[in-house]
């Protein structure tokens, strides 16, 4: 009976609650036509009582919005990504600023995906993905790290790295527990500790090298933290931890009995002579380390949103829990292509890092030696420049760019929760053809002699 009323009491909330929007869109959709009716074949008084009930209609609308919207989420709003996109599609600029490639990824997964096709693999794949694709990723971070991944109970996949981050921190935040994060940081890891009612807590990386003090970690660890998040290659800074790092962070993890969740998406795009080294290798690590990595990023197909998690297996059982009830299951032919991509892995990644260190070459070359000052990346596609005394922070930067010289940069200090030195940078992405890189880096110069 109470089950029932309840019921109903959603379901009135909702009636309600599309009446009023639909009245809302009704009367502010036709309140110009309304309102220039009267005024031309009534009275000035009419339009404006007509505009005046729209407004106060609209403002109703936002507050019953207000009223229902969990409070997770009241301080959400777009994404700075997707502002900047908009920005730069509306001024025809160059964008730098979006972040992912330009260009098709790795052509065999067309064939492969669209050959799983026409086998007839289109049903629901398996809920922890299909089993070539885990035993593949186990054997390749067996071959490229020597951690031994049990493909059956310790590798799932997910639909993007991003729904393997919502799936560990709902898996292990509780509310008011806190998670430790590097600032810059992704934003998505920011927002999953957040949907998951947990407290970010931060660490500043700090410039030039990006690196950070044992202290400042220190100090952020209390009673209610609960797991540290690395992501190592890092995006927005383009660092690679080095190893020397992940051995404090995984000391300081062990002594605190912390969780860590190491997003690891660029882990095969580092340059020069850097290597990535996964802090689940380290002792006493695998059983309290999340793995996450992306095929999108690794085959330069980031719409085809194919992430995985590995973890050992009480953690996995876990994460498992959630994804059963967030996506069930992934797309199931392209987890047969990236099976297949996975397969030719180590002829693929040759090509593939030549490609991007070119491009993060281009870019840095074109603009050393000038005010932007760009940081040398290690890994990642992405590089950070410094905002020329010109412009008054990032986001005056990042706005004149694109309005004024038409290329679409990010400002990084919405990454930012503790250190301003967010507002001295501007992240680009290299992960771009070469004509787009050329005259974004011409359009950046361009603003400097103006
Ligand atoms: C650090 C980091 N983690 C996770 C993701 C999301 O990966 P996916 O596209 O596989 O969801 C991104 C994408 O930009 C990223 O930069």
């Amino acid at each position: 009976m109470k089950r029932l009323l309840s019921c109903l009491h959603l379901k009135n909330l909702f009636n309600r609650s599309n009446l009023t929007n639909y009245f809302g869109n009704f009367f502010q959709k036709r309140a110009v036509s309304i309102g220039a009716a009267f005024f031309i074949f009534s009275n000035q008084n009419a339009f404006i009582l007509t505009f005046v009930l729209t407004i106060k209609i609209k403002i109703k609308v936002e507050m019953m919005l207000k009223k229902v919207s969990s409070e997770r989420i009241s301080t959400m709003g777009e994404s700075i990504f997707t502002t900047m996109s908009k920005l730069a599609f509306e001024k025809n600029a160059v964008n730098l600023g979006q972040g992912f490639p330009d260009f098709d990824g790795y052509a065999m997964i067309f064939e492969s995906a669209y050959r799983a096709m026409k086998e007839g693999k289109n049903q629901y794949a398996p809920s922890p993905g299909i089993k070539s694709l885990r035993d593949v990723i186990s054997v390749v971070n067996g071959n490229h790290y020597g951690v031994a991944y049990n493909p059956d109970t310790e590798i799932t996949i997910t639909a993007g790295a991003t729904e393997a981050l919502y799936c560990v921190m709902q898996a292990f935040l509780n509310s008011g527990d806190e998670a430790i994060l590097f600032e810059p940081y992704y934003d998505a890891h920011f927002a999953d500790v957040i949907l998951a009612g947990g407290i970010p807590k931060f660490v500043t990386l700090h410039k030039p090298d990006f690196s950070f003090s044992i202290e400042e970690l220190e100090q952020a660890i209390t009673p209610k933290t609960k797991l540290i998040v690395l992501n190592t290659p890092h995006n927005p800074t383009g660092k690679v931890f080095s190893t020397a790092e992940l051995k404090i962070i995984a000391e300081i993890a062990v002594n605190h009995n912390l969780l860590v969740v190491s997003d690891e998406v660029y882990e095969f795009l580092t340059f020069d002579s850097v290597k990535h080294f996964p802090i689940s290798k380290l002792e006493g690590m695998k059983e309290r380390t999340i793995t996450i990595s992306s095929t999108g990023k690794t085959f330069g197909s980031t719409g085809w949103k194919i992430g995985y998690v590995c973890a050992a297996k009480g953690l996995t059982d876990s994460i498992r829990k959630v994804h059963q009830w967030t996506t069930f299951a992934v797309n199931t032919p392209a987890q047969h292509a990236m099976a297949d991509a996975f397969g030719t892995l180590d002829t693929y990644l040759p090509d593939f890092r030549a490609l991007y260190q070119n491009k993060r070459d281009l870019l840095y070359n074109a603009l050393k030696g000038s005010e932007y000052n760009p940081y040398l990346p290690e890994g990642s596609y992405f590089m950070m420049i410094d905002v020329p005394h010109k412009f008054d922070n990032d986001v005056d930067a990042a706005m004149k760019l694109v309005t004024e010289f038409g290329v679409a940069v990010i400002p990084p200090s919405v990454f930012y929760s503790k250190s301003d030195e967010g507002a001295t940078l501007l992240r680009l992405c290299f992960a771009k053809k070469d004509e787009t890189l050329i005259k974004g880096a011409e359009n950046l110069l361009k603003a400097l002699k103006v």
